[in-house]
């Protein structure tokens, strides 16, 4: 049977109601925060910044909640973030499933194999079966939806200067966020499908002329009924058997010398 975790964003905390799953320790400390919902079939969710959102984007223990959603046999995640819209034509309250990613982090552990040659292929970075699934659950909750784009992550935990997002929008992107690296690698690492659901709370840096913080957690909270419903849907529209190629984006050195 498959088995499914969700990741949590900023303001989804309690997103979802379930059974407290006894911690799991992980090279990185222990993780005891998960919740198995009920589903017909295995689904577990995380919130990313821990409970009571301790964890800033930087600070967040990427490698502990990846390795204790491997270590519960995960093959499919499905990844929740707030984010802001660089492009005017996309508002606040919109929903982008992107399809590529360029990461802007600067001091993030990133990788599982610190001593050992290992490296990832990331031309398509998102899983195609679990995007699509989070496309369709949100055109059957009419919701507005994008299907692609290029989320741009930055290291936070400040927003962005216009300058940058001007710069980033010349370079392609479509969304800003501060979460999605290291946690989609490390995911491609441990072979688990991935894709994002990207929840946009307000006008990036110079579309806007001020970002709030409580912008952003307001929009979260408003929505939250509509992403708990494209969640769960999505999660049942995610097929039984895989037919993409995460499994194997891992490469290690050691198996071609
Ligand atoms: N920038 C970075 N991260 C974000 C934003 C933003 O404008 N909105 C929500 N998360």
């Amino acid at each position: 049977m498959k088995r499914v975790a969700i990741i949590g964003g900023s303001g989804l905390e309690r997103l979802l109601a379930g059974q407290q799953h006894s911690p799991i320790s992980t090279p990185f400390g222990d993780v005891s925060y998960i919740k198995r919902i009920e589903a017909p079939f295995p689904l577990f969710f995380l919130p990313r910044h821990g409970p009571q959102h301790a964890a800033p984007p930087h600070a967040v223990n990427y490698r502990a909640n990846i390795w204790a959603i491997a270590a519960l046999d995960v093959s499919r995640i499905i990844a929740v973030s707030a984010v802001g819209s660089m492009d005017p034509e996309i508002p606040p309250g919109s929903f982008v499933i992107p399809d590529n990613a360029i990461d802007f982090t600067r001091r993030r552990t990133a990788t599982f194999f610190e001593n050992e040659a290992a490296h990832v292929d990331m031309t398509q970075p998102f899983c195609p079966e679990v995007r699509s699934a989070l496309i369709n659950a949100c055109r059957e909750n009419q919701v507005r939806v994008y299907d692609n784009g290029v989320y741009v992550c930055t290291e936070g935990p400040r927003f962005e200067t216009a300058a940058e997002i001007q710069f980033y929008r010349r370079i392609g992107g479509t969304v800003v966020g501060m979460t999605l690296f290291p946690e989609l690698p490390l995911a491609r690492e441990k072979g688990i499908c991935y894709a994002s659901l990207c929840v946009v709370t307000n006008f990036a840096a110079g579309i806007s002329s001020r970002i709030t913080v409580e912008e952003v957690f307001t929009r979260m909270r408003k929505l939250t009924a509509t992403i708990r419903s494209i969640l769960l849907r999505a999660a049942t529209l995610i097929p039984e058997q895989r037919s993409c190629t995460c499994g194997a984006a891992l490469q290690r050195v050691a198996d071609f010398i």
